[in-house]
């Protein structure tokens, strides 16, 4: 059906008849969608489009025309999607901010009680050793601890500081390690190991590599310098048996597997060296694979970092990204291995620089108490001693890869 405006309404003879209105078709924008709708025949759409071209102005058919337009399913479909996307955008720049200037640094401190008694040890012949375990600091020039965590830490009044690795991103952030982990106190010392950043310098291209292939290497021997100046001792494939109260703790510290500093024979070594006291058995390390190659037992566990505990978690996805991004399947908390050891992953302090941004992952201060067998025959005044086997004496003088 074609519109014709000229005698939309009839005209009888002699009868004067009022004209519509020629549509001023220019308000529509495009003419040709008017004769579109017409050849549809839509009866009731053309009869409504008379009335008001009669008794109304031309602006009277835009705006119909607008509103047919606005309700037409590709207008719905595009609006819902600039809604969504605007939803969305917003929703990003508030998780993002979120995760920058809140989350990063907002602590969180867990607790874990931990039995590493003998089966049918009583509670008289047992003893308690508090651990507090920090790691991935990634210190940069002039960085400092937050003070209310150091205050936490030293509130604890642990008898153990065990760190896992990556105090720096690169050589910027030794200088810093002395004024930010100095003031941490424990009271039978501080033991650490490093992690992949403080071996290897990362850029933005290496994040989305696999090989982990560093643009280039630190200073590690002046890190363990700056460490052991403020009494951080590091351990490297390497056992200390540590005297707390009635309770001997035999730790053993890993070299970094992606750094190709662990030495996997000699560390077992020293692992099974520490059969030989009685209480229970840590190996600190900074990623958690490597801590599945030990005997497991009632009086041993795994500690360590790496992962920040995801970082940024989304769920369904991240965890799944990251599995796949560092060939981890365990991102935090406490696992069994396939062999029935304990491991605990803490989440971690800080973030890397290319990434400084935690979502749904908040920094942890891990603490851990004990409850160990006692061992009375040994001096409650010796605070720690090193194994020096005549077997293992050979195996400290060798350099670590
Ligand atoms: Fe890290």
């Amino acid at each position: 059906m074609a519109i014709d405006s000229s005698s939309g309404c009839g005209e009888r003879k002699g009868v004067p008849v009022r004209r519509a209105r020629q549509p001023n078709l220019s308000h529509c924008g495009d003419p040709g969608r008017f004769g579109r709708v017409a050849d549809r025949g839509d009866r009731g759409r053309l009869q409504m489009t008379r009335v008001i071209s009669t008794v109304g102005p031309a602006a009277g058919l835009a705006d119909e025309m607008s509103m047919m337009d606005i309700l037409s399913p590709m207008n719905i479909a595009l609006e819902i999607l600039l809604v969504t996307g605007g939803a969305a955008a917003i929703g990003a720049v508030l998780i993002l901010g979120w995760g920058v200037l809140v989350e990063r640094h907002w602590w969180q401190e867990t607790r874990q009680r931990v039995d590493c008694r003998s089966p049918g040890q009583s509670t008289a012949g047992s003893g308690r050793v508090r651990i507090v375990l920090l790691s991935d600091f990634h210190l940069q020039r002039g960085a400092r601890l937050d003070p209310a965590l150091v205050a936490r830490v030293n509130a604890l009044q642990a008898d153990l500081l065990l760190l896992a690795g990556d105090f720096i991103d690169d050589d910027r952030g030794i200088a810093a390690c002395g004024a930010a982990l100095g003031g941490l106190r424990a009271r039978c010392g501080a033991f650490a190991v490093l992690g992949n950043h403080d071996h290897l310098r990362y850029g933005v291209r290496d994040m989305f590599r696999n090989d982990h292939t560093p643009a280039g290497r630190n200073n590690v021997a002046a890190l363990v310098r700056a460490l052991g100046e403020v009494g951080i001792r590091v351990l490297v494939n390497e056992s200390v048996r540590i005297r707390v109260g009635a309770v001997s703790v035999h730790l053993l510290g890993l070299g970094d597997q992606l750094a190709g500093a662990l030495d996997l024979p000699r560390a077992r070594a020293r692992f099974r060296n520490g059969a030989r006291i009685v209480g229970p058995r840590i190996v600190l390390g900074h990623s958690a694979p490597p801590l599945e190659e030990f005997e497991p037992d009632h009086r041993t566990i795994g500690l360590a970092g790496h992962t920040h505990g995801g970082q940024i978690r989304i769920p369904r996805f991240s965890d799944w990204w990251l599995k796949r991004r560092l060939q981890l399947d365990h991102l935090r908390g406490w696992r069994e291995s396939a062999h029935g050891g304990r491991v605990y992953v803490n989440r971690g302090i800080g973030t890397s620089r290319l990434l400084p941004i935690r979502v749904n992952a908040r920094p942890e201060l891990a603490v851990f108490d004990l409850v160990a067998d006692a061992c009375p025959s040994r001096s409650r005044s010796e605070a720690w001693a090193e194994e020096r086997s005549p077997a293992l004496a050979a195996e400290d003088s060798a350099p670590v890869a």
